[in-house]
């Protein structure tokens, strides 16, 4: 930035602030203090059900990784299969398609791509066989592995797919696929190279997007997203809402910007510097006659200067939430999986090198009067991510945060999936500042399924709040319930309903001895987003 004015002006913002901060914020730091905080979910960690848009000008969008195909052979009648999951054979001789007859796509390009099977093999030409074989065995794809997916353009779900020996698949019996179809391309139910295909899942992640835009495309469809999807007043509205921080969900690629490994483009780094300018200034009138615009590490430590001592108190808080960890800790598109492998934590490399993300991100922003907390990981998926791993990962990502910030607080989300809510205990309860997450929606479980709206209320206050004063004790960890939204199972229920059911979490959320996080500012469908629910009367701070 520029922080263009002088030391005289400087000094007069001083005596301002120290005035209003005699009024407003002159309190001593108060030890009941919460945070009352929005997720900016979605906005330098791509998720496509929240901005659907970004998407839009993808080519062949369709096609992009971890989207998941079955074919089933037109002539045969039956789906291709990596027979026992990959590892040997391609056979078509299955009448209805689960794991094994799934292929999950690596896109190269738009028309081409690799197909992954089940245990994790990609299909390819059978190079030490009769080289039209179609097997599922190389674990590192190459130009063998590498196929063209054609489509009829007037019935999108018949395809060929070409080999790159240059010849379409066919399924030449149940028992036999290979790559050898010389006919022309007609696409009756009697060619063997045509099948019907299913997509059967999709992702929309950080990887999607910038890999299906391309090294070409990528870099100015993000940056764009990046500037104009959360901006200077999108942090007025929350601070004059009620609201007190930010939860701010990052990627891993970031601590190597503007140069990240692809497909992430560089950029959001920079956007996360603005996010920091945004929130010291949140609550402050900023004098007509004075540009601010921050966008430098640098700028920030002129930041740390002069008024580095009057602001502890007011502005927006930040909470820089590590969301996507390198191999991906959940395996959703949230986590930028490619094709929803999970690998996080499997060797310590990775674990060191989201280790030095930690330390990266912390470094850069220890000095800032904003930054409140540093969230190591959200949601390891057990049993995928061990408790073993989460512990020595949590223990040096949370040495790395005190390197350079004894103030910080350090969050550690709870694992999802089978786990003990007090698993971190032993850990945390040792740990000054120390955090647990948990994440509370009444959705993503068929309990609730046919729940009626005040089923769904009364789980709140019974059934959520044991679960938290479970976590709550007076000497562990504080308690933080980062994610929760007013959004349930219920159709048609009305405004009334939805109103009490965001209460209902208010009040008993607002117990969390660290806060409570809102998911999430802004989204397409309306309750996920924090804006839209207080603009239109349903929340109130
Ligand atoms: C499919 O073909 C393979 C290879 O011959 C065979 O081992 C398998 O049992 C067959 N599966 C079914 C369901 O017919
Ligand atoms: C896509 O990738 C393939 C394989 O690398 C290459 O031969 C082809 O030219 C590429 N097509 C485009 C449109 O970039
Ligand atoms: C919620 O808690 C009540 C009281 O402990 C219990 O009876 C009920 O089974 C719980 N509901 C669910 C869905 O777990």
């Amino acid at each position: 930035m520029a922080i263009l004015f002088s030391t005289k002006q400087l000094f007069s913002i001083c005596i301002i602030l120290s005035f209003m901060l005699s009024f407003s914020y002159g309190r001593s730091p108060n030890p009941a203090f919460r945070i009352k905080a929005v997720n900016l979910g979605g906005w330098l960690v791509t998720e496509g059900w929240i901005k659907p848009s970004l998407f839009d000008g993808i080519p062949n969008k369709d096609f992009l990784d971890g989207t998941q195909l079955q074919f089933k052979s037109v002539t045969v009648g039956k789906y291709l299969c990596a027979e026992n999951g990959g590892g040997t054979i391609v056979v078509a001789n299955r009448t209805s398609a689960s794991g094994w007859e799934t292929f999950k796509l690596w896109r190269i390009n738009e028309t081409n791509f690799h197909f992954r099977v089940f245990n994790k093999q990609f299909i390819g030409l059978d190079t030490n066989g009769n080289g039209i074989d179609i097997v599922a065995k190389s674990n590192t794809p190459g130009s063998s592995e590498t196929f063209e997916i054609v489509r009829n353009s007037n019935d999108l779900s018949r395809v060929r797919i070409k080999a790159p020996n240059g010849f379409f698949l066919q399924a030449k019996t149940e028992e036999l696929v290979t790559a050898d179809y010389e006919g022309a391309t007609s696409w009756g139910d009697d060619n063997p190279s045509v099948f019907e295909m299913t997509i059967a899942g999709r992702m929309q992640g950080e990887f999607q997007v910038t890999n299906g835009y391309g090294p070409q495309k990528a870099p100015q469809v993000m940056r764009k997203h990046w500037s104009t999807y959360i901006v200077e007043d999108d942090f007025k509205f929350i601070a004059g809402n009620g609201l007190n921080a930010v939860r701010i969900p990052v990627g891993w690629w970031m601590a190597s910007d503007p140069t990240p490994p692809a497909p992430y483009v560089g950029g959001s780094l920079r956007a996360l510097d603005n996010a920091f300018t945004w929130a010291r200034y949140a609550f402050f009138p900023v004098p007509s006659d004075i540009t601010i615009s921050v966008t430098t590490s640098q700028d920030l430590t002129i930041m740390g200067g002069p008024v580095h001592n009057t602001p502890k108190k007011y502005g927006l808080k930040i909470i820089i939430d590590l969301h996507a960890a390198p191999g991906s800790q959940n395996g959703f598109e949230h986590s930028s999986s490619r094709d929803g492998s999970q690998e996080w934590g499997l060797t310590d490399d990775n674990i060191q090198q989201t280790v030095a993300v930690i330390d990266f991100l912390t470094a850069r922003y220890a000095r800032s009067p904003s930054l409140y907390a540093v969230e190591l990981i959200n949601e390891p998926l057990s049993p995928g991510a061990s408790l073993e791993s989460v512990n020595k990962y949590y223990k040096a990502g949370y040495d790395a945060v005190r390197k350079h910030s004894s103030t910080a607080y350090v969050v550690m989300s709870n694992r999802l999936g089978p786990m003990d809510p007090r698993e971190l205990f032993p850990l945390a309860s040792g740990l000054r500042g120390s955090v647990i997450d948990v994440h509370y929606y009444n959705l993503f479980s068929d309990i609730f399924n046919s729940m009626t709206v005040q089923q769904n209320i009364d789980f709140v206050y019974t059934n959520r709040s044991a679960q938290l004063n479970q976590i709550t004790t007076s000497n562990g960890p504080l308690t933080f319930v980062g994610e929760w939204v007013a959004e349930w199972q219920v159709s048609g229920a009305s405004k009334e309903d939805l109103q009490r059911f965001a209460k209902a979490q208010l009040e008993v959320y607002g117990r969390a001895t660290f806060g409570w996080a809102y998911w999430t500012l802004k989204n397409v469908n309306n309750h996920w987003s924090l804006e839209w629910m207080i603009k239109n009367g349903y929340i109130k701070l």
